[in-house]
C-alpha cells in the first residue's frame, strides 16, 4: 500500500509525534507499506514536491516540535478557483494519481479539513487527523498540540505573575486560540488568572475595570487577564468580522487587548501592561500527554488505512480513539460551550470572565 503524508496549516508540538506513530504502525501492520512524504502540506501536493521516506526517517523525532514534512496556509476558498485552465484541487488529485497513491493522510486543522472533504468527494482515499493547538475541530475532545500549548500559556501566566505581582500592575496575556477560547480557558485556569476572556462569553469593560479595582481595595495590588487574541467587547458583539476589524483597525488595534489596557489603566489607575507570547505557543517539544495521545492516534490512522476506512478522521472521545467522516465534521467549529463545567468551576473560585 502506497500512503502519502502531508501535514498542512499553521504547526503545533506533536505533528512529528503523529506522523512517527503513524510510520511505525504503517511498516509494522500494512503488508508493503511504503510512505511518501510530501513537502509544505497541499501547496507540496499541488506542486508535486514529494519523497519516499523510510522508516529510519521516522526515528528520534517524538520530542522534536515543528513538522520534519514543512506546512503552508493554503485557503479553502482558492482551492477550487481556476488558474491557468486547473485548480489546485485537480492537481492535487492529478498527483496524487501520479504517485500512484493508496491513500492521503492529512494533519490539520478545519481548513485542512474542509480541503480534505473536497479531494474525498473527488474520489481519493483521505485519511485526518485533528491537529491545533486552538483545540477547535468538531468532533473530538481534544487535538494533538492542544495540551503542550496550554503547558506553555501556563508557564508564560506564570512568568507574568510574578513580575505583576512585584510592580502591582495589571497585565493581560494574550494567548492564541483563533475565534475560540479553549487554549486561554485552560491556561487560564492553571495559570491562575483572575479575569479569563473568551470569544465565546463577550466582555463588558465595566465589569473588568471593576474587578481591578475590587482586588486593589482587597489588598492585591496586581491583576493577570488571560484574555483570548480573539476575545470580543460587549459593543462589538454584534458586528460582523470586517466591520470588527474596521472599527479597531481605527485606534490601530488588530485585537480587543490592547484597547482595554488602555481602558484599565484610564479607569482605574492601575499600571497596565499588555504580553503576547505569541508563536512561542506553537513551538518546541510536545508536552508527555501530547506525545502519548500523538502516538495513539498515528497508529489509529494506520490501523484506518490498513482497514480502508477512508474519508475519515481520527478523534478521541474520552479514553477512546475513534473516528469521524470527514464530509460530518468539515466546516464546523467546536466553540467552548457556555456550560462548560471549567467556567462554572472558574466562577465558583473568584473569577471573572468579563459578564455581568
Ligand atoms: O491555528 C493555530 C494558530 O496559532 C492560531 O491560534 C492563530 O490565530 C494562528 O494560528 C496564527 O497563524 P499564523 O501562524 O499564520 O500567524
Amino acid at each position: 500500500m502506497r500512503i502519502g503524508i502531508l501535514t498542512s496549516g499553521g504547526d503545533c508540538p506533536a505533528l512529528n509525534a503523529v506522523i512517527r506513530g503513524f510510520a511505525k504502525y504503517a511498516y509494522k501492520n500494512i503488508r508493503g507499506a511504503e510512505i511518501y512524504g510530501i513537502a509544505d502540506g497541499y501547496g507540496g501536493l499541488i506542486a508535486g514536491e514529494y519523497k519516499k521516506m523510510h522508516p529510519e526517517d521516522f526515528s528520534g523525532i517524538l520530542n522534536v516540535g515543528g513538522t520534519i514534512l514543512g506546512t503552508s496556509r493554503q485557503p479553502f476558498k482558492k482551492m477550487t478557483v481556476e488558474e491557468n485552465n486547473s485548480t489546485k484541487v485537480e492537481k492535487m488529485k492529478a498527483n496524487y494519481k501520479k504517485m500512484g497513491l493508496d491513500a492521503l493522510v492529512t494533519l490539520g486543522g478545519a481548513g485542512t479539513h474542509k480541503s480534505a472533504a473536497l479531494l474525498c468527494e473527488e474520489g481519493l482515499n483521505v485519511v485526518g487527523l485533528p491537529k491545533t493547538i486552538d483545540n477547535d475541530i468538531f468532533g473530538t475532545d481534544v487535538t494533538f498540540g492542544f495540551y503542550s500549548a496550554v503547558d506553555v500559556a501556563t508557564e508564560c501566566i506564570d512568568r507574568v505573575h510574578t513580575t505583576a505581582a512585584s510592580h502591582g500592575r495589571t497585565m493581560l496575556v494574550e494567548i492564541m486560540g483563533n475565534k475560540v477560547g479553549w487554549l486561554t480557558l485552560y491556561a487560564g485556569i492553571a495559570g491562575g488568572a483572575d479575569i479569563i476572556l473568551l470569544p465565546e462569553i463577550p466582555f463588558d469593560t465595566d465589569v473588568v475595570c471593576k474587578k481591578v479595582l475590587q482586588r486593589a481595595e482587597a489588598g492585591k495590588a496586581f491583576s493577570i487577564i488571560a484574555i483570548a487574541e480573539g476575545a470580543i467587547e460587549k459593543s462589538e458583539a454584534g458586528l460582523k468580522k470586517k466591520e470588527r476589524a474596521q472599527k479597531r483597525s481605527e485606534t490601530g488595534d488588530v485585537t480587543a487587548t490592547n484597547r482595554l489596557a488602555r481602558e484599565i489603566n484610564a479607569r482605574t489607575g492601575v499600571e497596565t501592561r499588555v504580553v503576547i507570547p505569541g508563536h512561542i505557543q506553537r513551538g518546541g517539544s510536545p508536552s508527555a500527554l501530547d506525545r502519548a495521545i500523538s502516538t495513539q492516534v498515528g497508529a489509529y490512522a494506520g490501523y484506518l488505512c490498513k482497514e480502508g476506512l477512508f474519508g475519515t478522521t481520527v478523534a478521541i472521545h474520552g479514553e477512546k480513539i475513534t473516528h469521524n467522516k470527514i464530509a460530518d465534521i468539515a466546516g464546523k467549529t467546536k466553540w467552548v460551550p457556555l456550560d462548560h463545567p471549567m467556567l462554572e468551576i472558574g466562577r465558583s473560585v473568584g473569577i471573572s470572565f468579563g459578564e455581568k
